[in-house]
């Protein structure tokens, strides 16, 4: 049935609700802890004589003295006073839409075989844990063509600067100290700079063409030189578009004796159907905790999964799973490695969600993933377009992949209404607030939707005819979007 469906009626709960901090009083309690009896007492003695006299607090602590009920109704008034991604259609985030998250992963992560280990236990005890994460490192070369991994960092950034390391580890070795440049794109994901500025590279961008959105070959072929570090590149980029000749950029690098790092964060729309390998890429990293069915954010841990072609396995993180055909363990043993980036093995809980999600899809079903993500971006890109104000940027490349960068900039010059506040009235529909761009704007009042494989074309519609409703109360009264949101908890404040 081909329905325009309505638009619900939302309004966010008001609690006042104050920081626990402020909360409770004296002598309240959630958990009484039983009295240590005397005979155990007399024989252990008093547990403070175990801790240094010089090293006890001479204060007690300044905690909330809180029952249970009062810490229960805090949490769940502050969730209700939030837009949680398990609420609404949250397909806005542009590229760090949070992805399917299944349910039954948090059942998984809280079993007590792992939520219970230590990570100072002897890897004889840990046989399990460090059989999935050598398994679930074997997944990743298969998905990117990398020889091996490394999950220690805890993010994409920290990935993308573990992966600089590397290259700058390989230059160090082969004693090329001058090789100090690392070139990136426009549209690629600002970290894929900052994180070679802020291991002391210098960074040379290649800008766009007007036309098309993709970076140029030409431009590349001005910068390299034999001070070229590496290039580090997100494909497809921040724009959703995908640069089909990355091969010739890569080749570029090569023949001047770089390296080249490819940002896969973007790889929701590429699982089974390209590699970073057959690309010619030495590393990339993923994230796991955006493509993989992690989540992400304040709601949970992230995890930078860096993989490197085999000559670049000797500069790992230590320590890398091995297996020698009947034990697991962990090797130290890489003198060249450019040492641990982050404590123990990085946030494991975020590979056993990622593990048991590629176990329940299949080869199969991670290729559905991306093309339902294509599917759906095209989509919205399809009933998005006839929407007053609103338009595409690079209109001339006609397939997006994961995402799309809209402009609102027509709306802005007609009605006043910019992208800010489109994405501040959003919310008054109960969706997220979205993603306008990273800064500076390259496109003029920008958005960047994102809706993945997760979102039913029910929601895409929905959440397009949100938009549709805002455009058309631009046009008549562009009031009421400038002064949104009106139905969240805090309302605008006027300078
Ligand atoms: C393409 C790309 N690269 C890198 C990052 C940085 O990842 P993180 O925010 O985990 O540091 C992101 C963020 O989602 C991204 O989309």
């Amino acid at each position: 049935m081909n329905r325009r469906p309505e638009l619900r009626r939302y309004h966010a709960h008001i609690w006042d609700e104050p920081i626990v901090m402020q909360m409770g009083q004296k002598g309240e309690r959630g958990i009484i802890l039983a009295e240590v009896e005397d005979a155990i007492k007399r024989t252990v003695g008093e547990a403070p004589s175990y801790v240094p006299r010089n090293m006890q607090r001479k204060e007690q602590p300044g905690l909330p003295e809180i029952s249970q009920p009062h810490v229960l109704r805090h949490y769940l008034r502050l969730s209700q006073e939030t837009l949680g991604m398990a609420l609404n259609i949250d397909i806005g985030m542009g590229t760090c839409t949070m992805k399917y998250s299944p349910q039954v992963s948090e059942e998984l992560v809280r079993l007590p075989g792992f939520a219970e280990l230590h990570p100072y236990q002897d890897e004889e005890t840990v046989q399990g844990i460090l059989e999935i994460i050598y398994h679930f490192a074997r997944f990743m070369s298969e998905i990117s063509g990398m020889h091996e991994f490394t999950f220690q960092p805890g993010g994409g950034a920290h990935g993308i600067y573990t992966n600089v390391c590397m290259i700058r580890k390989y230059h160090e070795t082969n004693g090329e100290l001058d090789r100090n440049e690392m070139i990136s794109t426009l549209f690629s994901h600002p970290a894929d700079a900052a994180c070679p500025a802020t291991a002391g590279f210098k960074i040379i961008t290649l800008y766009p063409d007007p036309e098309t959105g993709l970076p140029n070959i030409e431009a590349l072929k001005a910068a390299v030189s034999r001070h070229t570090a590496g290039f580090m590149v997100t494909n497809p980029e921040d724009t959703g578009i995908f640069n089909p000749s990355i091969n010739e950029f890569v080749d570029i690098i090569h023949e001047v004796g770089g390296l080249c790092g490819y940002d896969q964060a973007n790889s929701n729309a590429l699982f089974g159907i390209a590699r970073a390998k057959e690309a010619g890429f030495d590393m990339c990293h993923f994230n796991i905790h955006k493509a993989f069915s992690s989540p992400h954010g304040c709601m949970g841990p992230a995890c930078g999964a860096v993989g490197v072609a085999e000559a670049l396995s000797e500069y790992l993180p230590v320590p890398i799973v091995t297996y020698d055909g009947s034990r697991y363990h962990l090797d130290y043993h890489r003198p060249n490695s450019i040492g641990k980036v982050r404590a123990f093995l990085g946030n494991i809980e975020t590979v056993v969600r990622a593990y048991a999600w590629i176990m329940s899809m299949g080869s199969e079903g991670l290729r559905q993933v991306s093309e339902t993500a294509i599917i759906n971006t095209n989509y919205l890109i399809r009933k998005i377009s006839d929407v007053p104000g609103v338009s595409m940027a690079y209109p001339k490349q006609k397939i997006r992949l994961d995402q799309v960068r809209f402009s609102l900039e027509k709306l802005k010059e007609d009605t006043g209404v910019g992208t800010d506040d489109v994405a501040r009235r959003i919310v008054d529909f109960g969706v997220q607030e979205y993603f306008t761009s990273h800064h500076p704007w390259v496109v003029p009042e920008p958005f960047l939707p994102e809706p993945c494989d997760t979102y039913s074309k029910e929601d895409i519609d929905y959440w397009v005819n949100i938009i549709r409703r805002i455009s058309e109360e631009a046009y008549k009264n562009p009031e009421i979007t400038r002064t949104a949101p009106h139905n969240l908890r805090k309302h605008k404040r006027e300078n």
